[in-house]
C-alpha cells in the first residue's frame, strides 16, 4: 500500500465513523404505516371469540369473484370500508374466484397482479378495523369434477396461505364457497379435500381462523355430513341461508327461468314463516353444539326484485334470530343486486340498513 492510498483509506474510515456517530439533526419522519401491522398469533386463539368478533358484516360480492372485476357489476372502492365501519359493521367476507386468475394446469400459479389487487383490498379493510374472511368462490370446474381438479384447489391454497402467512389474525380463510355438484353425491370427497387443504394452510398458518361449510351450497340440511378435522381448534363452521328460496331469489337471473314466476312472493313474518326460519337455525345450532364448533352465517339476503317491505321484515328477522343464537353473520351483499348500499346515490338503502343494524 502506498502512502497515498493509506491516506485515502484513513479518510474513508474517518468519514464512516463521522457518518455513524452523527446524530440526526432533522425531525425523524415516521415511515408510512408498515405492512403488516401485527404478526399473527403464535398461540392458538379461541375460535368462539374469533367467530363472535365477525359480528355483523358484508359480503363484498359481485366484484372479485367475476372473471374480471367489474363484470359482476361492482368494482371495490377503498372508501367502501370506511362507510361500512362507520355504520358499525365489523367484518367483510371477500369472495374471490382464484381459479379464474391462475394457470389452469400445474403448477397453477396465481397471477401476481391479481394477488396485488386482493392484497390492496384486504389491507384497506384491515386498516378500517374490519375482519376479512377471504374465500375461494365459483370454482365451477372443481364442483363439476372434484377428482380431476382437487390438485388445483390444493395448489391455490398452498400459494394463498404462503402469501398471507404474515397477515394479522383478523384475516380469516374460507376454503371453498358453497361446495355442490359432484360433492353433493360424495360428501366424503369434500371432507377429505377440505382436510387436505387445511393441512396445507396449517403449514404456515398454524392458528389462522379457517371457515368450512357443508355441501349443497352450504346448506343447514347438509351440516350432518360435514366432518371437520377433530384436532384442529382454529375452525369456524359456516352455512348460508336463503329460505324460502322462492322469496329470496324471485326474479334472480341466475336461478333459472322458474325464478321469474316467483316474482311477487311476499314475506310478512307470519308465525308459520318465522317458525320455518327458526327451526332451521335451531337445527344448525344443535349440530354445532354437538360438534363443539362456533357457527357463522356467511351469506343471507333477499334479491332486490322482492318488495322492499318484505325484504326488510325477512332480513331483520333472520339477522336477529341469528344473533339470538350467537351466530355472527355477513349479509349478501354490500353494493350490487342484493345491495344494502346504493353506490349511484352514494347512500345506504335505509330499510336494509335498519334491518341489518337496528337504529342504523
Ligand atoms: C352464492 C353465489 C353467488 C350468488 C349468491 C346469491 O354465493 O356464489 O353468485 O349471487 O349465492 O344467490
Amino acid at each position: 500500500m502506498t502512502a497515498a492510498s493509506r491516506y485515502l483509506w484513513l479518510l474513508v474510515l474517518l468519514g464512516l465513523f463521522i457518518h455513524c456517530s452523527e446524530k440526526p439533526t432533522e425531525t425523524i419522519v415516521v415511515p408510512e404505516e408498515k405492512w403488516p401491522f401485527r404478526p399473527p398469533s403464535t398461540q392458538p386463539l379461541d375460535a368462539f371469540v374469533m367467530s363472535a368478533a365477525i359480528g355483523r358484516g358484508f359480503n363484498l360480492g359481485n366484484a372479485l369473484e367475476a372473471a374480471v372485476e367489474g363484470e359482476g357489476g361492482m368494482v371495490i372502492q377503498d372508501h367502501y370500508f370506511k362507510i361500512i365501519a362507520d355504520a358499525g359493521f365489523t367484518s367483510i367476507r371477500l369472495p374471490v374466484t382464484w381459479s379464474a386468475h391462475s394457470m389452469t394446469v400445474p403448477p397453477f400459479y396465481i397471477e401476481a397482479a391479481f394477488f396485488e389487487r386482493v392484497d390492496h383490498v384486504i389491507q384497506e379493510a384491515l386498516k378500517n378495523g374490519l375482519i376479512v374472511i377471504l374465500n375461494d368462490h365459483h370454482f365451477d370446474e372443481l364442483n363439476a369434477d372434484p377428482q380431476a381438479y382437487k390438485g388445483w384447489l390444493i395448489a391455490l391454497w398452498e400459494q394463498i396461505a404462503r402469501h398471507y402467512k404474515d397477515y394479522p389474525d383478523e384475516l380469516y380463510f374460507e376454503i371453498l364457497n358453497e361446495p355442490h355438484g359432484e360433492f353433493n353425491t360424495h360428501p366424503e370427497w369434500w371432507n377429505s379435500l377440505a382436510a387436505e387443504a387445511l393441512a396445507v394452510i396449517r403449514n404456515l398458518n398454524p392458528y389462522r381462523m379457517t371457515v368450512i361449510g357443508p355441501i349443497n351450497w352450504n346448506s343447514i340440511n347438509s351440516l350432518p355430513t360435514l366432518e371437520l378435522p377433530k384436532e384442529d381448534q382454529s375452525l369456524i363452521a359456516t352455512f348460508h341461508f336463503y329460505d324460502p328460496f322462492q322469496f329470496t331469489h324471485q326474479g334472480a337471473e341466475w336461478a333459472g327461468e322458474e325464478a321469474q314466476s316467483w316474482l311477487g312472493t311476499k314475506w310478512s313474518g307470519t308465525l308459520d314463516q318465522r317458525n320455518a326460519v327458526t327451526a332451521q337455525l335451531d337445527k344448525a345450532v344443535k349440530w354445532a353444539e354437538e360438534q363443539g364448533r362456533p357457527l357463522y352465517l356467511g351469506e343471507f339476503g333477499a334479491y332486490s326484485k322482492a318488495d322492499d317491505n318484505s325484504r326488510y321484515v325477512w332480513t331483520d328477522f333472520v339477522a336477529r334470530s341469528a344473533e339470538k343464537r350467537h351466530i355472527s353473520w355477513t349479509y349478501w351483499e354490500f353494493g350490487a343486486g342484493f345491495g344494502a348500499y346504493d353506490r349511484e346515490a352514494r347512500a345506504w338503502r335505509p330499510l336494509i340498513l335498519r334491518a341489518l343494524m337496528p337504529g342504523g
